[in-house]
């Protein structure tokens, strides 16, 4: 497959003579070879072509946004208040042709209420290979920097790795996962890249994306669904100026949020605190559901019922959210 993209003109010229003698034997084969001569001569740029059999970096291609407000509609629930901010962020960021940094987004919230899962639906509508492209990069805290000990040469790594992706492609993305349980000495090594700078050592990285994923501010953003929900008032009715703020301060003095009085949050470099809800009964049987139809099977509310009455829900009293959210739905489904 790596040949085609070699092909020059020359060859082309070439394939296309031969299809005319190949004409009198054989019509399928002519079919293809007048096909990929054409395309190599005239339909296609050379780029075009390459891309079709290599990943290529587009930083420039336009977001589909339609196709990102249907994923996140369609796939994540109960989280409208996310919905509506990665929208407004990546539409943002993406149309504009000179940012002046990369964007930063904090996803914070309660265990399995979606937060890998959008950063998926992010990664893929940015990069077609999704978590699998090789301009997402995920780092994952236990993981990749485990060591306290070695936290300068994490620093070190890091930055050469940011610096020489962000070099091969401007739109790369970068997703630090478990954010809580990274050591701040490491956050801060990449400090520089997320700031107002048009080039450092010759490298932009403004038109990067940095997502940041942790539970730090969960407890908080529970308080405050749970406020609405005892007052009578609706979960969409909660806005995002009720839980920004409580947010970024509320993870700036948490000693366990990987940004404790980190340098971006003072300096203002997270973009956009984006808060994931608890999510309710309601909600892990539509998770259910999703993941039955992602399995080709029929949907059987008998079994949905039982999966979700299979979790475990809180505070004690009322019984509202589910303490694991959608987490643990897809192995329970399998016992049945
Ligand atoms: N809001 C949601 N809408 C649809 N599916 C969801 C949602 N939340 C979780 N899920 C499902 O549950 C799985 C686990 O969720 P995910 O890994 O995104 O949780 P998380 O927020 O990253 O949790 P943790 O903080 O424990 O890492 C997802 O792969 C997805 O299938
Ligand atoms: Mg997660």
């Amino acid at each position: 497959m790596r040949l085609y993209p070699r092909l020059g003109g020359a060859a082309a010229l070439r394939l296309l003579l031969a299809a005319h003698v190949v004409a009198a034997f054989e019509p399928i084969t002519v079919g293809i070879a007048i096909g990929a001569a054409s395309a190599l001569t005239g339909y296609l740029s050379y780029k075009d072509l390459y891309c079709r059999f290599a990943e290529c970096c587009r930083s420039e291609r336009p977001l589909n946004a339609s196709a990102l407000k249907q994923d996140l509609e369609e796939k994540l629930f109960g989280q409208h208040l996310a919905t509506e901010v990665i929208l407004k962020a990546l539409t943002g960021f993406k149309n504009n042709k000179n940012p002046k940094k990369p964007l930063t987004l904090s996803l914070h919230g309660w265990a399995g209420t979606g937060k890998n899962f959008v950063s998926q639906i992010v990664a893929e509508n940015l990069h077609p290979k999704g978590l699998k492209s090789n301009f997402v990069h995920l780092f994952v805290s236990t993981l990749h920097f485990p060591h306290e000990q070695h936290i300068k040469l994490y620093q070190d790594q890091l930055q050469r790795w940011i610096r020489g992706n962000v070099s091969a492609c401007a739109g790369s993305v970068f997703i630090f996962d478990e954010m809580d349980k990274l050591h701040p000495g490491v956050i801060d090594a990449i400090k520089p890249f997320l700031d107002y700078y048009e080039q450092i050592d010759g490298v932009s990285y403004r038109k990067a994306i940095f997502i940041f994923l942790s539970n730090a501010g969960g407890d908080l953003i529970t308080k405050t669904a749970l406020d609405f929900w005892r007052a009578g008032r609706k979960r969409e009715d909660i806005q995002l100026k009720d839980l920004e703020a409580v947010l970024s301060v509320g993870v700036f003095n948490n000693k366990h949020s990987g940004l404790w009085h980190s340098g971006l949050i003072d300096r203002n470099l997270i973009d956009y605190f984006i808060p994931f809800l608890p999510l309710e009964y309601r909600h892990v049987k539509m998770c259910v559901r999703a993941e039955m139809k992602a399995r080709g099977s029929a949907i059987d509310e008998d079994i949905v019922t039982q999966v979700a009455e299979e979790m475990t829900f809180f505070p004690k009293d009322e019984k509202i959210y589910s303490d694991k959210g959608c987490k643990t739905v897809q192995s329970r489904l399998d016992f049945y």
